[in-house]
C-alpha cells in the first residue's frame, strides 16, 4: 500500500492525501504551499505575524509604523496600551492571502494555519479580523491551532463563507474535540476535518513538557476514530505529528484517516523559509539535541533544538513593533521575566537566567528553531555534498516520496548543488 492508493475527499473535490503543515513564521512560504497545491495536495501557509511578513515580502512597513506609533512604551512594562490596528490587521492579511491564492496552478488547495494563542493584545477582535480578512481573500480553507478554539466558529458565524469554505481544528485529545463539538454543533457548523496532533510534532504542543512522551500519535487517532463512530459522524481525520515515511502515512491512511499532515521532512526544502545555514542546523541535529521546552509565552510546551540562539535572548521586549504574543491586557510572560531579571540586577543580585524568550522576535528571526522530534531523521533523505553541508530536496522531492514510496523506504533527491 502506497499514499497514491487513496485519496482525501473534501468539500466535493478529491486530493493527494497530503497536507503540508503550518509553520510560522513563514517558514510554511507561499512557495511551499504552492508546492503541494501544484501536486494534488494541501499547503498551508500561516498567518503567524502577518504585518512582518507583509513587510519582508511586499516592503511594506507595517512593524516599523507600529514601533514609532508606541515608542513611548519601549521602556515601560505595560503595553496595555500597544494594540494592533485592526484595518491594518486585515489590509496585510488580505495582502498576503491573495498573493499567495492568485498564483494558484494546481487542483490542490491552499489553507490558512490560524493559531488562537497569537492574542495579539485583543485576542477575540484580532481573530475575528484574520479570519474574516482570509476569507475575503479567497482563502480555500482555515486550520484552527493552538487553542481549544471554543469561541472561534462564533467569530466568524456571519460571513457569507463561513459554510463554503473548508474550516477545520487542530486537536491532541478526544476530551478537546468532545468540547470543540459541542459548541460546533450548536452553531449547526461541524468541522469538515480534524487534525489528530501527537507528541511528536513540531511547534507547540497539546502535551504537558514531563508527560508528553506518554502519549503517542497512533492510539489518540484510534481514540478520534472511534469516538466518531459512536458519534455517527463522518468527519475525515488527519493524523500528524512523526510521520517520516510514506509507509507510515499509508498505515494511517489503511486504518481509516483521510490524509496525514507533514511538516518537519518540508521544513528543510528549498521553498521552506528558514535561512539556508538553519536547514543545515536541522539536518545536522541529533536526537539528544531536540528538546521540549517552556520557553514560549504561549504557555504551551515547544519543541526545538537546543541550540536555538532564542533561548539565549535577554533583549528588551520588542511588543511595540511586533506584541504578537501579548495577552489581551498587553501581559506577556517574557516582559515579566525581562524586567525581574532587571531589578536583580539593579539590586546586585545575580541575574537568574529567565525561562521564557521573546517569541515574537525569536520566531521572526528565524532564531527559534522549533522542529519535529523525528528531525534528527533528516540525515536519511537527503545526500551529502563534497563539501560536508547537506543537499537541500525540494518540496516536490518530499512530496512524491511521501506519494510513492513503500516498504519504509525514503527516496532520496537526485543529486544537485544547493543553489
Ligand atoms: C518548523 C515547524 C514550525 C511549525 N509551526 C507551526 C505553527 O506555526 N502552527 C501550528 O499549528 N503548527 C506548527 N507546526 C506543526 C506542524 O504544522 C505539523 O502539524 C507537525 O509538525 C507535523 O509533524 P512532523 O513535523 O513530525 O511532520 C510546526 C512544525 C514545524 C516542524
Amino acid at each position: 500500500m502506497i499514499v497514491d492508493n487513496f485519496r482525501l475527499p473534501l468539500g466535493g473535490k478529491e486530493y493527494v492525501p497530503i497536507v503540508i503543515g503550518g509553520m510560522g513564521v513563514n517558514i510554511s512560504t507561499t512557495e511551499l504551499a504552492l508546492a503541494a497545491e501544484k501536486l494534488g495536495g494541501i499547503g498551508h501557509i500561516s498567518d503567524a505575524e502577518v504585518c512582518y511578513v507583509c513587510d519582508q515580502i511586499f516592503s511594506t512597513s507595517y512593524v516599523s509604523r507600529k514601533r514609532r506609533k508606541y515608542a513611548a512604551y519601549t521602556d515601560i512594562p505595560d503595553k496595555s496600551a500597544v494594540l494592533f490596528d485592526l484595518e491594518e490587521v486585515a489590509e496585510a492579511q488580505k495582502k498576503y492571502i491573495e498573493y499567495t491564492v492568485s498564483q494558484k496552478t494546481g487542483k490542490g488547495a491552499i489553507f490558512l494555519n490560524c493559531m488562537e494563542k497569537l492574542t495579539m493584545n485583543n485576542a477575540s477582535e484580532t481573530l475575528k479580523v484574520r479570519l474574516s480578512a482570509a476569507l475575503d481573500a479567497g482563502i480555500d480553507g482555515l486550520t484552527l491551532a493552538a487553542g481549544l478554539n471554543l469561541r472561534t466558529l462564533d467569530l466568524i458565524q456571519d460571513h457569507p463563507r463561513f459554510r463554503d469554505a473548508q474550516i477545520g481544528i487542530i486537536i491532541s485529545s478526544v476530551r478537546a474535540l468532545a468540547i470543540f463539538l459541542k459548541r460546533a454543533v450548536r452553531l449547526n457548523r461541524l468541522p469538515d476535518y480534524i487534525i489528530v496532533e501527537g507528541p511528536l510534532a513540531g511547534g507547540h504542543l497539546g502535551f504537558g513538557p514531563l508527560d508528553w512522551h506518554t502519549f503517542d500519535l497512533n492510539t489518540i487517532v484510534t481514540e478520534v476514530l472511534d469516538f466518531l463512530k459512536k458519534e455517527n459522524l463522518s468527519i475525515p481525520v488527519i493524523p500528524a505529528g512523526g510521520i517520516f515515511t510514506g509507509t507510515d502515512a499509508a498505515q494511517y491512511l489503511q486504518k481509516g484517516a483521510a490524509a496525514v499532515q507533514v511538516a518537519t521532512r518540508f521544513a528543510i526544502s528549498r521553498e521552506a523559509g528558514l535561512p539556508a545555514a538553519v536547514k543545515q542546523h536541522y539536518i545536522n541535529a541529533e536526537e539528544k539535541d531536540i528538546v521540549v521546552n517552556m520557553a514560549s509565552t504561549t504557555g504551551y510546551p515547544m519543541r526545538m533544538l537546543v541550540n536555538s540562539p532564542t533561548l539565549s535572548y535577554r533583549m528588551k521586549p520588542n511588543c511595540q513593533g511586533l506584541g504578537y504574543l501579548l495577552e489581551t491586557g498587553g501581559k506577556c510572560s517574557y516582559i515579566d521575566a525581562y524586567y525581574k531579571a532587571l531589578e536583580e540586577k539593579k539590586s546586585g543580585l545575580p541575574i537568574t537566567p529567565s525561562e521564557k524568550t521573546c517569541l515574537c522576535t525569536g520566531m521572526a528571526r528565524y532564531d527559534c528553531w522549533t522542529c519535529g522530534h523525528l528531525t534528527y531523521r533528516l540525515k536519511d533523505t537527503t545526500n551529502r555534498l563534497p563539501d560536508g553541508s547537506w543537499q537541500l530536496p525540494t518540496a516536490e522531492d518530499v512530496f512524491l516520496d511521501y506519494q510513492f514510496s513503500k516498504d519504509q523506504e525514503i527516496r532520496l533527491p537526485e543529486p544537485r548543488q544547493n543553489v
